[in-house]
């Protein structure tokens, strides 16, 4: 089966997803990773480059691509799920889990962080409140299942999603 990860930047879905996909024995996909290979540049020069729309939809395109496989838990861009088409595409691929975090942590993990081109220019904190305002109802009815990564490591992150998965199946 599949798993899908979405979710706030620096909510630790590459981290999450990497060690969930070898736990399950499946490879591991992420759309900004496949973006960047396809367009051959790193996102942060898409958007400089080309801006934001021609990002999302190079993101349905990446999603649309990916329908047919099996066996991969997919970690997403943050803001995947501001097309709704996007959400629609990627419950057809799997289980949806949004992983959170709080506020305070995600600035940390993003404090040194200069490849959000989202959180340039401007204060980090006052973006990360404004986007998440904006998105928190959003992600939520995406999501099929929602951890909260603020308190936890990895590897509890990761055996919480495979119980609730495996107690689904
Ligand atoms: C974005 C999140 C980033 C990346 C791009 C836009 C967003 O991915 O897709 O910078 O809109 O939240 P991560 O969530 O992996 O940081």
């Amino acid at each position: 089966m599949n798993i899908i990860l979405i979710g706030f930047m620096g909510t630790g879905k590459t981290e999450v997803g990497k060690r969930l996909a070898e736990k399950l024995f499946n490879d591991f996909l992420d759309t900004d990773e496949l973006i960047e290979k396809s367009e051959g540049k790193k996102i942060s020069d898409i958007f400089k480059d080309n801006g934001e729309e021609y990002f999302r939809n190079l993101e349905t395109e990446v999603i649309e691509t990916l329908q047919d496989y099996e066996n991969y838990v997919l970690s997403t861009g943050g803001g995947i799920v501001l097309k709704d088409q996007n959400v629609q595409l990627l419950k057809e691929i799997g289980p949806i889990v949004l992983l959170t975090a709080r506020e305070d942590i995600i600035l940390s993990r993003m404090k040194d962080k200069n490849d959000r081109p989202l959180l340039e220019n401007g204060d980090k904190a006052e973006k990360i409140k404004g986007l998440l305002a904006k998105r928190d109802p959003i992600y939520k009815s995406a999501a099929d299942y929602i951890v909260d990564t603020s308190d936890k490591s990895v590897d509890n992150i990761v055996e919480e999603i495979i119980n609730h998965v495996q107690n689904k199946s």
